[in-house]
């Protein structure tokens, strides 16, 4: 279906639809909105037949045959055999949905979303979701679970490495990045491309205690303004999919919540794709306690909205029932199996159930060469130098021990990564290794375990390594059990084990560079003041090894920016940079000072905060200057500022422009992102970089929920992170004001 398809060509498609939807039993509609694991297709490669754990969830073997979407299915030859056997079965040749989580990468494994996000850079986020899309869908893959645009303050939750991180207007971008690459502009033509589906609807993120399932309530308010811009702009972009969260919206799990699903997405913001619940959210709302049963369950979430099913048979069990006896309307049922045959069509799957599955393409594209150069860019980009006292960059005559559980480990992809290998991983003790003029002077030791401490031996392999060398290259971090779901923790420091080791080397006074891999923010005590230099490189995925010894050898310069604020410490979660300001702000830190907002023991603000990021070169920025201190309500104001290359070596510096609303009617942010430009800049190199504010982008919602701004007054801020405080005020006023 092209963009020039007349509304006679729709029409027409839509009728065939119709008119298929009108030869299906009940039951054959039901099992449309069934989702089942890969489990479930076990033997029907070969034989057709489904030998699956089908007793677990009480379905039988027709309507497994029969279901309308596969969960987690990848490879050509798999899917064309599940496929081929699915239509054999299928009395109305309805093609199956493959859908499964490409979150950032399919073999060609980008870094996760949070080091993504760090990179500012959308064209490459993009360019890594059109990457994943074109492995994923010559492998089979129709439809993937991606982006996750949960908007993240907690580092406890292990998830935060999934998401973009704690801005809405970022998150939004990448939110439209990400879906523009899954899908591209012409998804039934473009067989490239995958249908995104964008999750978890709604504010997944705000799990209370950073604890994965766990309670979110907020104001709607909170939610309209922080949580759901990035979910709308995903929709804006096109996504055709949703995905429900696990937890509640205002006392009411998303699964069933009717406010949530039926009237904001659908009605108010029109959204016609398919609804899918997350991983058996639906049988939970009986854990949750909502439904009594999963007759209940069924009927509360198909009311919400939820067209899909994933991994329970409620639906399956109990909608035919609730239909015949007149609790459930069949006309829900009808709206949802046109969801998905509409999506099935889009997909041009009638015609061509396989659509781009082809083993001998397979085996030319995914990584390929080509994927895996844009996967190293990327890392590179992604990677965020926290600190450095000029032990960074190295030079390759030196000697460098690589000492810690990361530097020869291969978990260097990240959670979810099941499609990408390890096997093809380079592990950083061996990119460091080919930098070096003489491979002599590489020593490597692990010090310790990710989680176990140093054993004698271990420990005298290091202080071997470290005394014969000029400088320490620490590859500490957390394994990518520790964070993705599930992988919360409530001390986000690295392990008691890789704290000694950091300690016990420092003793041995030789220039420390840390090289950090994680999915969260950590609590840097005991590193951060130790270390000389640290560079954060998340998982950086399948090119992460080169990309890092490109960086600290100074072969590529570090550009990443935070997009996440690093707290001081656990105690202050959550930590976000576009926090109100409360009636008592602390002003200066001064301990005698009492009766104001701030704690007795640790400062109020982050280690590192949202934006910040260094690189091997230093950038000065001139006096910011504005074209009129008056914006009219119908006009716009320039923001200028020169930035200068001081240094000896090019770098590329993120200029963030933020806004601060003195005259609000509900409290505002103390600083919003609004804008940003990336500049490369030579040694010696100034540039002029303007930004312009216009009305739109100083609304906000007021108590009533009105979107609008206020005239009055206003404070920009130009700068390289968000602990700029330069003010620059300006006035809003009324077109004649
Ligand atoms: C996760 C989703 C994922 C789904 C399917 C769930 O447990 O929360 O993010 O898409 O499983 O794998």
């Amino acid at each position: 279906m092209s963009h020039t398809q007349t509304a006679v060509e729709k029409t027409k498609e839509q009728q065939q639809l119709l008119n298929l939807l009108a030869e299906m039993t009940i039951e054959e509609k039901v099992d449309q909105l069934m989702q089942l694991a890969v489990p479930f297709y076990e033997g029907a490669e070969d034989e057709g037949q489904i030998t699956g754990p089908m007793d677990s969830l009480g379905i039988t073997q027709r309507t497994v045959h029969n279901s309308g979407s596969v969960l987690g299915m990848a490879g050509a030859a798999e899917t064309i055999n599940v496929q081929r056997k699915h239509l054999e079965n299928n009395r109305l040749g309805i093609p199956l949905l493959m859908m499964a989580d490409i979150v950032h990468g399919f073999k060609t494994i980008f870094p996760v979303p949070l080091a993504i996000g760090c990179s500012w850079d959308l064209e490459r986020a993009e360019q890594s979701a059109a990457i994943a899309a074109r492995e994923a869908s010559v492998s089979g893959v129709h439809v993937t679970y991606a982006p996750m645009v949960d908007l993240v303050r907690d580092p406890r939750w292990g998830r935060v490495m999934e998401s973009t991180g704690e801005d809405p207007f970022l998150n939004s971008l990448f939110a439209r990045a990400f879906v523009n690459g899954f899908q591209g502009s012409d998804l039934a033509g473009d067989y490239d491309r995958v249908a995104a589906c964008v999750k978890h609807f709604a504010a997944y993120g705000a799990a209370e205690a950073g604890r994965d399932y766990n309670t979110v309530d907020l104001s709607e308010r909170q939610l309209r303004e922080f949580y759901l811009p990035a979910y709308k702009a995903a929709l804006d972009a096109g996504c055709e999919m949703v995905m429900t969260s696990f937890n509640t919206v205002d006392g009411v799990p998303a699964t069933g919540n009717e406010k949530l699903m039926r009237k904001l997405l659908r009605e108010e913001w029109g959204f016609e794709g398919i609804v899918i619940s997350d991983w058996g959210a639906v049988k939970e709302l009986i854990a949750h306690g909502i439904a009594a049963d999963e007759e209940e369950a069924a009927l509360k979430a198909m009311r919400a909205g939820v067209d899909i099913e994933m991994m329970t048979a409620c639906y399956a069990k109990h909608l035919a029932a609730l239909i015949s006896t007149g609790r459930l309307s069949e006309s829900l049922l009808d709206d949802a199996v046109m969801r998905i045959l509409t999506l099935k069509q889009k997909l041009g799957l009638f015609e061509n159930p396989y659509r781009a599955a082809d083993p001998q393409r397979e085996s030319e594209i995914v990584f390929c060469d080509e994927h895996r150069a844009a996967a190293k860019e990327l890392a590179i980009k992604s990677c965020v130098l926290l600190k450095n006292n000029g032990v960074l960059p190295m030079h390759n005559k030196q000697k460098i021990a690589v000492i810690g559980p990361f530097a020869r480990n291969s978990d260097l992809l990240g959670p979810w990564s099941w499609t990408g290998s390890r096997d093809a991983v380079e592990q950083l003790a061996d990119s460091i290794g080919c930098k070096l003029a003489d491979a002599a002077s590489l020593l490597v030791a692990e010090g310790c375990g990710i989680e176990s401490a140093a054993t004698e031996e271990q420990w005298q392999a290091a202080e071997a390594a470290a005394a014969a060398a000029d400088v320490i290259v620490l590859a500490l971090g957390e394994h990518s059990d520790m964070s993705g779901e599930a992988g919360c923790r409530a001390n986000i420091q690295l392990p008691a084990a890789q704290l000694e080791l950091v300690r016990r080397l420092k003793e041995l006074n030789k220039p420390l560079a840390v090289v950090l891999f994680n999915g969260r923010p950590l609590d840097l005590h005991g590193i951060y003041d130790e270390a000389d230099a640290i560079l954060e490189a998340w998982f950086p995925g399948s090119e992460g090894g080169p990309a890092i010894a490109d960086l600290l050898f100074g072969d590529a310069s570090p550009s990443g920016r935070l997009t996440m604020s690093f707290p001081y410490s656990v105690g202050q979660i959550p930590v976000y940079y576009n926090a109100y300001n409360t009636g008592r702000p602390q002003g200066a830190p001064d301990a005698q000072v009492r009766y104001v907002s701030q704690y007795l023991d640790i400062p109020n603000e982050p280690l590192l905060p949202f934006g910040f990021g260094l690189s091997y070169t230093s950038f000065i920025y001139g006096e910011p200057e504005l074209s009129s201190q008056v914006l009219r309500e119908n006009g716009s104001i320039r923001l200028t500022v020169t930035v200068s290359n001081t240094g000896t070596v090019a770098g590329e510096e993120t200029v963030q422009l933020y806004v601060r609303d003195l005259s609000g009617e509900v409290v505002r942010p103390v600083k919003e992102l609004k804008d940003f430009r990336k500049l490369l800049l030579q040694p010696g190199e100034s540039r002029e970089v303007s930004f312009t504010l216009t009305e739109p982008q100083l609304r906000y919602y007021h108590a009533d929920l009105r979107h609008a701004s206020d005239a009055g007054e206003f404070i920009a801020y130009i700068g390289p992170n968000s602990a700029v405080n330069q003010a620059l005020p300006f006035r809003l006023t009324s077109v004649n004001g």
